[in-house]
């Protein structure tokens, strides 16, 4: 089963996740780092910064990206993962990597996608949000539980949800690349999080619902390794919360 971590608030989180980065890169200062984008990720940034490790050798993956924006697009996820994760973090540019930037077509991006990852020998931790339809990367209901890079359409509430970004909700694309729910499962280790009333729905139903295309975060139930870290609010719908946390504070000191 998932570890599940109910903790204060997003900089709690942000240090737990940021500390498992750190023993990853500690022990291979060469790992590959699947990244996320959206606000979820932001409090695990802000605490691998202040670790100051030396990420230079760490090669990147990002989990998706929008189909449709003109180059450097301010909200393009390589734009994105560049401001938000290798500039502040000092990854090194050319080893970081994001759906379809490789300079070829879009029809076989995908494919080309997981070559890479799988040139570098696959991912070895994999930070996920969880959006409130249930996606992790961009894998919306309906996603096989088995699928590889490739494109999809976003459904109308991730639009609205990430029209925030832009300038209008019009603006948002509605094709992106996103990682499959497949590649998602090879990674070595996942960690999710979210924060907030407005995932409590799509966390209980990842962790603890039918696992169903219909609620894509529900393959990570097939994952060996996965740290689910939520606060309060992102957990205030889990059945097992009161289990949940008597396991995590009895953790033996081999355990995450
Ligand atoms: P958020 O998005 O981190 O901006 O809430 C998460 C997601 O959509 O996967």
């Amino acid at each position: 089963m998932a570890e599940i971590a109910i903790v204060a608030d997003a900089e709690a989180a942000g240090e737990l996740a940021a500390q498992q980065i750190a023993r990853v890169v500690a022990s291979r200062p060469d790992a590959v780092l699947g990244l996320a984008t959206g606000s979820t990720p932001l409090s695990t940034w802000a605490a691998l910064k202040g670790r100051g490790l030396d990420l230079t050798g760490v090669r990147g993956f990002a989990l998706d990206e929008y189909v449709g924006l003109p180059d450097g697009h301010p909200e393009s996820y390589r734009a994105v993962i560049t401001r938000e994760v290798v500039e502040p973090l000092g990854l090194t540019p050319s080893l970081v990597h994001v759906p379809g930037d490789d300079g070829g077509p879009l029809d076989g991006a995908g494919e080309r996608y997981e070559a890479a990852i799988a040139a570098v020998g696959g991912v070895d931790l994999q930070i996920l949000g969880i959006g409130r339809t249930g996606h992790i990367g961009f894998n919306e209901p309906g996603s096989s539980l088995t699928s590889r890079t490739r494109i999809k359409t976003l459904t109308e509430q991730t639009r609205a949800d990430n029209a925030r970004f832009f300038d209008s909700p019009d603006q948002v694309p509605r094709h992106c690349l996103t990682q499959g729910l497949g590649t998602i499962l090879d990674a070595r280790q996942l960690v999710l999080l979210a924060f907030g009333e407005g995932k409590a729905a799509a966390v209980a139903a990842a962790v603890e619902g039918p696992l169903s295309a219909s609620m894509p975060g529900s393959v990570i139930q097939l994952h060996p390794r996965v740290l689910v870290i939520v606060d309060e609010a992102a957990g205030s719908q889990l059945r097992h919360a009161d289990y949940y946390r008597f396991a995590w504070d009895n953790r033996l000191p081999f355990e995450v």
